[in-house]
Parts: C-alpha cells; sequence; structure tokens
C-alpha cells in the first residue's frame, strides 16, 4: 500500500504549473503533530521566480504554524526518483534537519534518505552566532 504521505505528494503533483519545463513535482511535508502539507512547483515565464514544490509545501507549512517535521516526501514522474534541488535542501535542513526524505517515482520506486545526509556541513544559524566581529 502507499505511503499516505507519498500518496499526498503524489496528488499535489498533479496541481504542478510547469509549462516550461513540463516537469511536474509533488511534495509533502509531514509535521510532528500529524497533518500533511501538500506543495507543487509553480513556474514564472521569468523563469527564475519558479518556487519549487518542496519549498512551496515548508512555506505552506509555516504560514500554518507548523515548525517541526518528521518526515517530506518528494514525488516525480521519472525513471529513478528526484531529489531535491540545493535551495530546497537549505531550507528542509533549517526546519527539518533530522527528517526522513522519501523520494519517490510514479512506479513505485521509493528511496529514502535523512535531509542531514542531503546537506553535510550545511549553513544555518550556528555560523551567524559564531561570527567574529
Ligand atoms: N523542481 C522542484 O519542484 N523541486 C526540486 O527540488 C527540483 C526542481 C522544479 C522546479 C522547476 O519548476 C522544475 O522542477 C524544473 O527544474
Amino acid at each position: 500500500m502507499t505511503d499516505p504521505l507519498i500518496a499526498a505528494a503524489a496528488a499535489a503533483r498533479a496541481h504542478a504549473f510547469a509549462p516550461y519545463s513540463q516537469f511536474a513535482v509533488g511534495a509533502a511535508l509531514e509535521a510532528a503533530d500529524g497533518r500533511i502539507f501538500p506543495g507543487c512547483n509553480v513556474e514564472s515565464a521569468s523563469y527564475g521566480l519558479t518556487i519549487c514544490a518542496e519549498r512551496n509545501a515548508l512555506f505552506r507549512a509555516v504560514c500554518e504554524g507548523a515548525r517541526s517535521f518528521l518526515r517530506v516526501a518528494v514525488v516525480t514522474d521519472t525513471e529513478k526518483p528526484t531529489p531535491p534541488c540545493g535551495a530546497c535542501r537549505q531550507l528542509l535542513w533549517e526546519f527539518a534537519p533530522d527528517a526522513e526524505v522519501l523520494l519517490a517515482n510514479l512506479r513505485g520506486d521509493v528511496v529514502k534518505y535523512t535531509v542531514g545526509e542531503l546537506i553535510p556541513g550545511a549553513f544555518d544559524q550556528q555560523q551567524l552566532t559564531a561570527r567574529r566581529g
């Protein structure tokens, strides 16, 4: 049976707005309180304004008051599951360093990581507080 978090990411993927890349991505975050926050990628004609599915889900969750997360799922229609981009790894690290990452495709392949494994030695608040001068 499909993990409900992966199912939520797959459902969000159906709403992706990706007319430029044709690369639809769905994500879903599982908050510590059990809530699930889905997100999809939303592209812009000026390309750089595009928001990825993972950050869309994260910002949505934060807007709803969630700050602690156990898992995140990412779904694409690719031969192998797709890893999150660097920007999304950074943001996930800042909110959910220990979260489990489930990368899935529509064939049912699932690859698991933790956020920390995907962004070793990340920049975060610790560096800001350790500054000299
Ligand atoms: N994309 C995501 O939504 N998440 C990622 O982690 C990688 C890339 C989106 C952004 C853009 O709309 C499309 O995939 C192609 O880069």
